[in-house]
Parts: C-alpha cells; sequence; structure tokens
C-alpha cells in the first residue's frame, strides 16, 4: 500500500475513526489523500486479489473489469431502511423501523467485521469542492473497490478534508460483512448476501450499510447521500435534491436552456443527458451537467439553479453502443471501471447490443465461456461502467460551477407502452407536481393493452428518504421560493403500436421533443390545449432530416378515453397509499381529469 494517507485535525472526525476501529477490527486503517498514486497502488492490489482484471492497455488503457457475487448485482430495495424518529416521517413507501431498535441490530454485525482487512477513510464531497451547493460526508469502508469508484464518482480525499476543517460531515459507515479469519483465503467480491443493511438515519444525517459491495448500496455518496439523506436535507431548507439529469440545450443563435428530467433507474436519463442532436438540427449542441442526480436551489437571481453532485456516472453498459449514445462510449474509453460485463478475448469488455456482430467468443459476466449461441447474457443486465464526467465529450464547460446552472424546464418521464402520448406541459405548477407524483413506469415491455404500472412518482420511489406526501407538498411549496418557475413537461419515449413496435425512434430523435420544449419556455412556439396538458400540434414540431408521417405522430399523441379513465383511476392507489399526508391539490386534480373525462 502506498504511504501516503490524509490527515485530519478534526477531532470529531478522529474519535469517529478510533470508535469505528476499536467496532470493526481492522488489521489497518487507511486515511486516503485521494491522490493517482493511492489509487493507482490500490487498483494493483485489487488486480493481485482478483477482484480486478486489467483490460487491455492499447484498446482500453487504465481500465479494469471485476465480476460481482451473482447474489449482488444490484440495489436491494426490500433491505432498504428509512430509519426516523417517528414511522409517519418514512411513510408508506418507505421500509421503516426504530432507529434505537435498527442500531442494536446492527451493532453486532459490525463487531470485528473488518477482521483481516483494511479498513479505509474516504472524506468526499458531493458537489464541486467548496461549492455553497455541496455538501462534504467521510465514509469509512472496508472494500478498497468501492474507494477506487468513489474516486471517479466524487471529490475525495485530503482537498475535502482541508474543506471541512472542524465541521460536521455525513456519517457513512459500510462494510462487506465479511471479515477474513487467519489465514483464512479471500474471494473476489466478498460480501454477505443473506444479511444485507442500506439504512439511513435522517436527523442524525448518517448511513449505515452492510453485506453488499455494490453500486447505490455501497458506493454511499450516491443514493444514500445525494438523494435519500440530501432529500431531507432539502425538505428542511428549501430546495429539491431529485434523481434527474441534467442539460444545457443550446440553440444555433448561441442562447443556452438548462433542462432537469427525471426518469425512473433505467429509463433513459444517461442516453439523454450525452444527447447528440440529429440530422436537421446542424447548429444544436446539448451539452452535459449530469445523468443521475440534481440538486437543486433557489438562487439570488430567482431562478432555480442545478448542480450535478456527482464527478462520475455510474452507467447501464447493456444497450450502450457508438449507435445508441458516443458520447458515453467515448467517456469509457479510458480509466474506467466496468462491473459485470463480458471479457472479449483481446482484453476488451462487450455486453448485448454493443456491436451488431457479437465476438464469437468471450468469458460472460460470471466468469464462464461463452459464444453467441450458448443462450445466456454475456453481460449482467445490471452490467455497469464507472466513467469520470471530465472524460465526456460533450460535458457541458458549466458543469462544475459552483453556483449551479439555471433551470428552465423539468421532466418527466417514464417508460409507458400505452395512454401517455409522447409530450405534454402542464397547466401550473401544480398541476405539474401532479404530473410528477403520478409518474409510473413498466417493468417490463411487451403487454399489449394495459401492462400494470409500477407508480414511481418523481423517480424517487426508491430514493425518498421521508414521507411521499410531505415530498409532494414540499414540491407544491416550491412555487412560493423563485419567482420563475421551471415549465413541468411530462413524455413517453415508449409509447407502441399495436403490433409491438416502437412508435416513436427515440434516442438522438428526443432532440425533436428537447426543440419543442425549449421554444414553449422561451414563448417561440403553440401548443393546444388537451386532456392530459398542452400539447404540440403535428407542425409545431421540427420534422427536418426525419420522415415521420402526420397519421403515426396523431396515434403517438391520441388520448384514449377509456385507457386514460382506467390510468387516472388507478392513481388511487398510490394516493390512498399515502393517505393523510396527501396534498389535497393533488386528488383535486385527479378529479377535474376524470370529470373532464367522463
Ligand atoms: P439509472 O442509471 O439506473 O438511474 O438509469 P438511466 O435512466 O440513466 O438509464 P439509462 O439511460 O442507462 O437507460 C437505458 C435504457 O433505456 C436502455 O434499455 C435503453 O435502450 C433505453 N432507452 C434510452 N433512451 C431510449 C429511447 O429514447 N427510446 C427507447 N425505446 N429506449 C431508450
Ligand atoms: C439507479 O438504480 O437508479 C442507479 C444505479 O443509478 S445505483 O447507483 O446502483 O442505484
Ligand atoms: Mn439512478
Amino acid at each position: 500500500m502506498t504511504s501516503t494517507q490524509a490527515n485530519t485535525t478534526n477531532q470529531k472526525l478522529n474519535s469517529w475513526i478510533k470508535e469505528i476501529k476499536n467496532l470493526c477490527k481492522p488489521d489497518a486503517i487507511h486515511i486516503c489523500d485521494g491522490s493517482q498514486e493511492e489509487y493507482d497502488s490500490l487498483c494493483e492490489e485489487l488486480v493481485e486479489a482478483g477482484t480486478f482484471i486489467r483490460l487491455n492497455p492499447e484498446l482500453r488503457p487504465g481500465c479494469f473489469l471485476s465480476r460481482s457475487d451473482p447474489r449482488d448485482v444490484a440495489r436491494v430495495e426490500d433491505r432498504t431502511f428509512i430509519c426516523s424518529e417517528k414511522e409517519i416521517d418514512a411513510g408508506s413507501t418507505n421500509n421503516w423501523m426504530d432507529p434505537e431498535q435498527m442500531r442494536s441490530t446492527l451493532s453486532p454485525l459490525f463487531e470485528a467485521c473488518m477482521e483481516g482487512r483494511t479498513m479505509y477513510v474516504i472524506p468526499f464531497s458531493m458537489g464541486p469542492l467548496g461549492s455553497d451547493i455541496a455538501q462534504i460526508g467521510v465514509q469509512i469502508t472496508d472494500s478498497p473497490y468501492v474507494v477506487v469508484s468513489m474516486r471517479i464518482m466524487a471529490r475525495i480525499g485530503q482537498k475535502v478534508l482541508d474543506i471541512l476543517g472542524d465541521d460536521d460531515y455525513i456519517k457513512c459507515l459500510h462494510s462487506i460483512g465479511a471479515p477474513l479469519a487467519e489465514g483464512q483465503q479471500d474471494v473476489a467480491w466478498p460480501c454477505n448476501p443473506d444479511n444485507r443493511y442500506i439504512v439511513h438515519f435522517p436527523e442524525a444525517r448518517e448511513v449505515i450499510s452492510y453485506g453488499s459491495g455494490y453500486g447505490g448500496n455501497a458506493l454511499l455518496g450516491k443514493k444514500c447521500v445525494a438523494l435519500r439523506i440530501a432529500s431531507v436535507m432539502a425538505r428542511d431548507e428549501g430546495w429539491l435534491a431529485e434523481h434527474m439529469m441534467i442539460v444545457g440545450v443550446e440553440s444555433p443563435d448561441g442562447n443556452k436552456t438548462y433542462v432537469a428530467g427525471a426518469f425512473p433507474s433505467a429509463c433513459g436519463k444517461t442516453n439523454l443527458a450525452m444527447l447528440i442532436p440529429p440530422k436537421g438540427f446542424e447548429g444544436w449542441k446539448v451539452h452535459t451537467v449530469g445523468d443521475d442526480i440534481a440538486w437543486i436551489k433557489p438562487g439570488a437571481d430567482g431562478r432555480m439553479h442545478a448542480i450535478n453532485p456527482e464527478a462520475g456516472y455510474f452507467g447501464v453498459a447493456p444497450g450502450t453502443s457508438m449507435d445508441s449514445n458516443p458520447a458515453a462510449m467515448k467517456t469509457m474509453e479510458k480509466n474506467s471501471i466496468f462491473t459485470n460485463v463480458g471479457l472479449t478475448d483481446d482484453g476488451d469488455v462487450w455486453w448485448e447490443d454493443m456491436s451488431d456482430e457479437p465476438p464469437a467468443h468471450l468469458i460472460d459476466w460470471q466468469g464462464n465461456d461463452w459464444t453467441p449461441d450458448c443462450g445466456r447474457k454475456a453481460a449482467h443486465p445490471n452490467a455497469r461502467f464507472t466513467a469520470p464526467a471530465s472524460q465526456c465529450p460533450s460535458v457541458d464547460p458549466e458543469w462544475e460551477n459552483p453556483n449551479g446552472v439555471p433551470i428552465s424546464a423539468f421532466l418527466f418521464g417514464g417508460r409507458l407502452s400505452t395512454t401517455f402520448p409522447l409530450v405534454y406541459q402542464s397547466k401550473d405548477w401544480d398541476h405539474g407536481v401532479y404530473m410528477g407524483a403520478t409518474l409510473g413506469s413498466e417493468a417490463t415491455a411487451a403487454a399489449e393493452n394495459q401492462a400494470a404500472i409500477r407508480r414511481d412518482p418523481m423517480a424517487m420511489l426508491p430514493f425518498c428518504g421521508y414521507n411521499m406526501g410531505d415530498y409532494w407538498k414540499h414540491w407544491l411549496s416550491m412555487k412560493d421560493k423563485v419567482e420563475e418557475l421551471p415549465v413541468i413537461f411530462r413524455v413517453n419515449w415508449f409509447r407502441k403500436a399495436e403490433d409491438g413496435s416502437w412508435l416513436w425512434p427515440g434516442f438522438g430523435q428526443n432532440m425533436r421533443v428537447l426543440q419543442w420544449v425549449v421554444n414553449r419556455v422561451n414563448g417561440k412556439v403553440d401548443a393546444t390545449e388537451s386532456i392530459y396538458g398542452n400539447v404540440p400540434k403535428y407542425d409545431d414540431i421540427n420534422w427536418n432530416g426525419l420522415a415521420y408521417d402526420q397519421a403515426t405522430f396523431e396515434e403517438l399523441m391520441a388520448v384514449d378515453t377509456a385507457n386514460s379513465i382506467r390510468e387516472v383511476e388507478d392513481q388511487s392507489e398510490m394516493f390512498d397509499k399515502i393517505g393523510d399526508q396527501l396534498p389535497e391539490e393533488m386528488k383535486a386534480i385527479q378529479q377535474e381529469m376524470l370529470a373532464q373525462l367522463q
């Protein structure tokens, strides 16, 4: 291990480190300085331990492949808890346990849980260093994979401690829950899949995670801090912490309009964040600010300003290709970590739909021989790349602006094969909040008529750190906090024709919708009232470079009364679940819409 280490005179931090050391009994402690040297030597150790495979340096310089335990491949929502002091503050959409009871449950698990391992202390900043909007946390972990991943996904190390000084920080304790007895041989991906806990203490601003080394379970700055804890801070302080990508849309005259969009997990945020305008949009550019999380605060100019609290992308690999997302492909050409993808014979990575022609042979995500006809997937469907945002060719020059970027529009979009038009604009702020609150998405495509919808309000169902009804009230209250409110839209790239084919080409072609959105915000294009909201007519959309006939457009925008009544009635299930906390505006808008439909 490198000799370089960070140091701090923060007494609270030093005594917490001592306390956790006495509890977890690691063999060694390393306080991360965040240097390249430290990163390189940890990667080398991970290679020696068999956790990392160095990819071909000619094809993927500075890149590594990691294969997780097949039982530890995604976030575990049923093991995620919001331990607020009162149960009502977690609400019916979160798992809750009394905080004291949870602490007594967790304590014995952490006793000597780091035996035989090094305990790493990672000071991290979510948000540009020193930004007013940024928050500092410290994660203690026994996973070196987490340390190197956190160095890509957040700003970490000595520079964070220097800014922290003697202040408070968000405490994040993480263990993979796999102590090593003397002489015991380690495995490539140690974890404890039968005993996982992803726990949040909102009042204490604290996270404790046990048993998993994967993604949002283990890189605690991401979903745990930047969404679940931050959403509570945002409620208390009058801002928003959202599961949103952020883009800057530049028109040929050089004007830039920033748009933030919430889509449930694996529903296209990364693709939209890195969109390349198609043929017919010469002079238009889309700049990436963030692909997963936005922190949005009222600014001195009376507008909402957003930052991306992250420094990297932890993106879904399968489906990503030079066709679907060239900017993402370029971002991960070097200095990236790949988890649960296939390994080609020449030491590169491959996953489903990365190329039309799959390699004749590779090693799959579980380490087995794979051929195109073997009947198994080369990559796990939730395989991910971890890549620095600074390497993204479309990254916005303002992406690290400590004041954030001014937001003009919010998009909410799910994966909905029926009922919902391509795009519609809310009638006012409350109606926009209703559109976000009733957002849904289908788990699987393919359903013929009315597929079952999982409600995912604002794409935050698994990430809201408090009562969902209070969260909606908080959204409603934001209208009094700024002078110039962003305009709210719903979009749906996923509507299907009766034969099951996509009605909308999606991906780069979504630019046509983004342009209409931007033009609406800037008062440059008309809209027509419909039952859902304000919609474009065929001629309001720019069709340069795409043959898309009016009849298909009408099908894409059609409002089917019976389906719509079913949809609006179905919203009651979520509303009932929220119960007394439901803001009355939501019910009123729902009832008004039902009356109009009938
Ligand atoms: P998380 O990182 O899980 O929060 O998700 P994300 O929203 O960033 O998801 P991502 O962009 O990785 O979603 C990828 C999935 O959405 C893939 O299955 C893509 O094929 C699909 N997708 C993205 N954009 C479109 C689109 O415009 N049309 C269609 N049909 N599919 C799309
Ligand atoms: C998501 O599931 O929305 C993600 C991936 O962005 S993870 O960080 O694992 O939560
Ligand atoms: Mn996400």
